[in-house]
């Protein structure tokens, strides 16, 4: 009786794992390089017994792979940063909508598309960052207020060829208008304290190193900074304090990373697991607790670090509709010498 239990047994398990490789594989594209998604990927495996092969590259160099495979492309989903890249995907024909009922509890209405092509996953604010000795926080509310001639020589931010600018001056193009936009981009340049170099935390530790005051720059990378194993890098981040700009009036300007489902996608229904996976309270706090982005899914709770920074008015703009003010950002930028 005992042999005859331990081979029913035994053959159970044979059959659970026989399902668990049936599950159909999901490919994943990503330009996100961070180890909390692998966790969150082998999470989803080990709950669902559905594999993720994971492809990470440059965002741009995936978008050009998706192209050249076209509908051959093994790809199920693409995940990168930056609503410009994600609408890029879409309009290129890569994407297919994600069905509405898998987003749109989850996540508010402007930071995914209207037509389902793809969903923000996590949220990226760009504030301003100031040294704490030396500038007075009252003195800064607005990203408005940059161009003002006290600023001048002390402002650092990296090149216009980074999509969070561009997305950035999008914004200011859809609230003001494209002359006084120009008239921003123009008034910031001549405050510039040296040329845009390197990236979001370089213009952190500039601040450090006394070549300016002020910078741009996302939340998370302050975040990543004052968590950071390097000691002088947390000392560089615990010299600045926060400003989130326009909280009198239309918040200040938020971004995404997001996910979109693949036009190509031969296993449709389990890529579709893994997006809500993803959107999922739990996988959202943890995704905010090891990158320090904001969580989309405003059912997640938000770590100690975000907490303390405090709540804060964002631009509610739905991020798709900054697509038609790219272009002129770029021209804008260029034209003002922001390299
Ligand atoms: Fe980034």
């Amino acid at each position: 009786m005992r042999y005859y239990i331990v081979f029913i047994s035994l053959f159970m398990l044979l059959l659970q794992s026989c399902s668990i490789d049936s599950e159909e594989a999901i490919n994943v594209y990503s330009g996100r390089h961070y180890s909390s998604d692998e966790v969150l990927f082998k999470r989803f495996s080990d709950q669902t017994g559905i594999k993720v092969n994971l492809i990470k590259a440059d965002s741009d160099q995936l978008i050009n792979r998706l192209t050249v495979e076209g509908e051959n492309s093994p790809a199920d989903l693409f995940i990168t940063a930056d609503v410009s890249r994600l609408s890029q995907a879409a309009n290129l024909g890569l994407l297919q909508a994600i069905p509405n009922e898998v987003v749109e509890d989850q996540v508010p209405s402007n930071l995914r598309d209207p037509d389902g092509m793809w969903v923000g996953l996590t949220k990226r604010a760009r504030v301003i960052v100031y040294n704490k000795e030396r500038v007075n926080k009252d003195e800064l509310a607005n990203y408005e207020d940059l161009t003002d001639f006290r600023w001048k020589s002390r402002i650092l931010v990296r090149s216009s060829q980074s999509h969070y600018n561009q997305s950035l001056i999008a914004s200011i193009i859809s609230a003001l208008g494209v002359d006084k936009s120009r008239d921003w981009v123009s008034g910031l340049v001549t405050n510039f304290s040296q040329e845009p170099k390197g990236n979001d935390r370089d213009q952190v530790k500039a601040i450090a190193a006394g070549i300016g005051d002020v910078a741009l720059v996302n939340t998370y990378y302050l975040g990543l900074l004052l968590n950071s194993a390097n000691s002088e890098e947390r000392e560089v981040a615990e010299q600045v304090g926060i400003i989130f700009p326009n909280q009198g009036n239309r918040g200040t300007h938020v971004n995404v990373s997001g996910v979109g489902l693949t036009a190509s996608s031969s296993n449709r229904e389990n890529a579709v697991k893994l997006i809500k996976f993803l959107l999922r309270t739990d996988s959202q706090e943890y995704l905010s607790s090891e990158n320090f982005e904001y969580p989309v899914n405003p059912d997640a709770k938000w770590p100690e670090l975000l907490t303390n920074w405090g709540t804060f008015k964002e631009d509610s703009i739905n991020l798709n509709s900054l697509n038609k003010f790219l272009p002129e950002a770029m021209m804008i930028a260029n034209q003002a010498g922001w390299k």
